[in-house]
Formats: structure tokens, sequence, C-alpha cells
């Protein structure tokens, strides 16, 4: 088995996998590479692009291994039986799901209250349960929600061929000072959340206080999040109606019988998605932009299925995804091979006749070219881009229509052709853009009328 990633934990969750996984074979630790003393491999591990140093040392020390930093011991896994063993198994799902102890948890979600950062007790698990059924009551209710999505996309087009999430329930104008909250946010909150950034803070939080670059990140966070506060949650607060339809909305209604869920439970919310959806949403639309552009035949493939399905009258709606398989498959096969999130998930598999490099959308078709069903054993064993268990990601859904109606509403009209000067560069998902969330490098490319 080739092994791409694999599953980190942070600190203290990390300590409990070492001595649940090292109790259960035989109360041995696994292996792993040795560091200094103390500070064990703080000084020789890049903290961003940790995935391709952990895929070595998987060569070396296999499945499962151990090394530490400034005396905290970090457990890798690296094989989708060992990760869905531990995270969506019986015996150790639950002992597995918190999260570590974290600054923004602590200093910015108000003392955790929020999803993705608390620890997965009983008001963790209630929270995310609400909240996801929040989310589906605004995609079924709001008439509004596709159309609203949908021109969002077809600006981004727009921009993207004249280059010469939905809080609100509505369209936010560009010069909302809500919209200009969430971008600030989002600015600086992905700064906070780098790991680099983030081991500083957590290791030092008095650091907060001084002057230079994280006093200043700091307070940047700090104050993008008080106007999240007026002028996202406040203000809609105010102008709350019966009939409003919106995420917020239901969890204001919920208030009057969640009494736990208070004004900054709601503004976690905010905070969490707005961490969670704008990065990986940037990472899988732009690493799709760009493999398109790097294999023109597999955009000829899609422009067939668009032309077929969908046709030149109406608009894509994210249902269509489910009468195109190609187009489908090659959004599979993107998370497979570009790994975005490639800390918390693993696209690989155990099979040595099943190649990790090579963009090949067809490896989701069945022979007659429908999708492999969801119980095929790549989908079902190896596939796992928004993670397993408790802890899983609460934004599929949006991802696979966002991505599905990104990339037929820009080839339906459009070709994406390599620079006319210059080279693409290369596509190997190990030279992506390293961070949090990996990131398609920077590139050009020529988007020509049909
Ligand atoms: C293609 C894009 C996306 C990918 C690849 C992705 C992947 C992931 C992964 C791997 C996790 C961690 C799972 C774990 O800890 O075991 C996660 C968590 C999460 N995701 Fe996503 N995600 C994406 C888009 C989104 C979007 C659009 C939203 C919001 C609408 C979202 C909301 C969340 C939340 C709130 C969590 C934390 C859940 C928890 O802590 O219990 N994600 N995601």
């Amino acid at each position: 088995m080739e092994i791409i990633l694999l599953c980190v934990f942070g600190v203290l969750f990390v300590t409990l996998a070492a001595m649940v996984l090292g109790k259960s074979r035989g109360g041995t630790c696994p292996p792993g590479p040795s560091g200094i003393p103390f500070f064990g491999q703080a000084f020789s591990l890049s903290v961003n692009s940790a995935h391709l140093q952990f895929s070595e040392w998987a060569r070396q020390f296999g499945d499962i291994f151990m090394f530490s930093m400034f005396g905290t011991k970090v457990v890798v896994l690296n094989s989708p039986d060992l990760i869905k063993k531990a995270f969506a198994g019986k015996e150790l799902a639950l002992k597995l799901s918190d999260r570590p102890p974290s600054f923004i948890g602590h200093y910015v979600a108000n003392g955790y209250k929020d999803i993705l950062f608390r620890r997965y007790d009983e008001l963790c698990s209630k929270f995310k349960a609400l909240t996801l059924k929040a989310m589906y009551t605004v995609r079924d209710e709001n008439q509004d929600f596709e159309s609203i999505q949908m021109a969002e996309i077809n600006d981004y087009v727009r921009n993207i061929a004249d280059n010469d999430g939905d809080f609100t329930g509505k369209r936010l104008e560009d010069d909302d000072p809500a919209l200009q909250a969430i971008a600030s946010f989002d600015e600086v909150g992905n700064e906070l959340i780098n790991p680099a950034v983030h081991l500083v803070f957590k290791v030092a939080p008095w650091i907060r206080y001084l002057p230079g670059y994280y006093g200043n990140l700091y307070r940047k966070v700090m104050t993008s999040k008080e106007s999240l506060r007026n002028d996202l949650v406040n203000t809609l607060k105010s102008q709350l109606q019966d009939d409003s339809v919106s995420l917020l909305a239901e969890l204001f209604k919920l208030q009057t019988t969640e009494t736990w869920l208070t004004d900054d439970h709601v503004l976690g919310v905010v905070m969490d998605l707005i961490n969670t959806s704008t990065l990986t949403s940037r990472g899988v639309l732009s690493g799709i932009l760009f493999l398109l552009v790097h294999h023109q035949q597999v955009q000829t493939r899609i422009r067939q299925e668009i032309d077929d399905v969908i046709g030149q009258e109406k608009q894509p709606t994210a249902d269509d995804m489910y009468r195109m398989p190609f187009t489908y498959a090659c959004i599979l096969e993107t998370l497979r091979y570009q790994s975005h999130l490639a800390l918390t998930a693993t696209h690989t598999n155990a099979e040595e006749n099943i190649e990790i490099e090579g963009f090949r959308p067809t490896r989701f078709l069945q022979e007659d070219g429908s999708l492999l069903t969801e119980t095929s054993e790549l989908r079902h064993s190896y596939f796992m881009p928004f993670g397993v268990g408790f802890r899983s990601c609460m934004g599929v859904k949006t991802a696979y229509s966002r991505m599905f109606l990104f990339v037929t509403a820009l080839l339906r009209n459009h070709e994406l052709l390599p620079p006319s000067s210059g080279s693409l560069p290369s596509s190997d998902p190990r030279e992506l853009a390293p961070g949090t969330v990996l990131q398609a490098p920077d590139f050009t490319c020529r988007v020509v009328s049909r």
C-alpha cells in the first residue's frame, strides 16, 4: 500500500491515542523516529508540509508510528482500516473524538463555545446535531438557496472569464459590513489557524499582549470577531422575523428551548464555518481548475456530459450531479488526488494495483460508465477526504454541490487552456502549496469562450 496520508491528532488527543492504541497492541508504544530529548522532532518537522515527512516515516515505520514534540507524543495513523477502527469503531471512537485544548478555542471561541475546537462532550454532540439540522432546514426550506448559490458561482465564473454558505438567507452586497467582517475574519483567522503560528500562541499565550507580529495578529482577530458579532450576529438577531429562513435565524429560534445556546455559541458557529468552509472551498475549487487546465481531455468529456444532460438553456442544479457520473467522478478524483486536508484524512488505499500518482477520474467509474457505488471498496473503505466518525465534516453536501456547480458553470461556456507563454506548474500533489489546507500553486491559464 502506498500512503499519502494519514491522520494526525493534536496534543492531548494524541497522547490518549497513544495510550489506547498502545494498550490494544499489548502495551508497547508504536515505533517512530527518535529525536532530541524533550524537543523531539520540534526543530526537524516543517508544520506546513508535515504530510510529506509523514509519508516518508510511514514507509519506514509502517501503519502506525509515534514521535514527540515538546514532550508531547503524537501518534500518526496511516492505514484506512486503523483510521476507521480508531474513529468509527465501537471500542475507540468516543475516546478518540476529542480535540486538544487550543489557543483559538480558549481565547477566540469564548471558552470553547463552538463545535470545531470543543472536546466531544455531550454538549458538543448536541450542538453539532442541532446545527446540522438547521443547515438542512435552510437548504430545504429557503426557496432562494440554490439561486443565491448559483448567482455567486456565476459571478465568480464571470470574474474568471472577464479577467481579461450562506449565513443570512440572502445575498450580501459587496459593501455590506457583514460581508466585510466575514472576509476580514477569513483572512486573519486563517493566519492564526496555521499550525506554526498557533503553536507559538499555545506555548506562550501571553505573547498576545506584546507589540509585534503575534500581538498585532491577535488584536486583528479580536477586532474582526467583534465586527462579526455586531455586524452579523446582532444585526440579524435584531431583524429576525417569524418567517426568516437562514442558519442564524434557525439557531436564534432554537434559543427559546435550548437555554445553553447563547449568542456566543451562535458566533462560535459563524467563526467555525468561516474557518472550515472558505479555505477548503478555495483549495478544492482552485485545485480542480488547475487539474482541468492540465487535463484537456477530461474537460472535453465533462463538456460533452454538460451538453447531453444540462444543455445550454437551463442553469445547472446540484441534483444534476447524480445524472453526470463522469463529472462526479472527476470531483471524487480531485479530492482523492490532491488530498487537500492531508493531515486529517486519507485518500489512499491498500491495493498495490491502484496507483496514488496520476489523475484518473475513471477509477471511480464502473465498466458501463456509471459511478462506483458508495459501498464499493474504493469509496467505502479507502476514500475519506471529509474524515470519519463523530468529528467528520459538516459541510460534505455543500462541498460537493459547490464543486459541481462551479465546474459545470465554468465549462458549459468556456474552455480552459494552458497559458500562451510560460508553462503550468507541475500537477504532482506533493508540490501543492503547503498549509493547513493544501492549495493549487499560483498559475495562469487562458479562459476562452466556446
Ligand atoms: C471540499 C471541502 C472540504 C473538505 C475536504 C473538508 C474536510 C474536513 C475534514 C477532513 C474535517 C475533519 C474531520 C475530523 O476531524 O475527523 C472537517 C471538519 C469540519 N468541516 Fe469540513 N471540509 C470541507 C468543506 C467544509 C464546508 C464547506 C463546511 C461548512 C459548511 C465545513 C465544515 C466543517 C466543520 C464545522 C468541521 C468540524 C466538525 C467537528 O469538529 O466536529 N467543511 N472537514
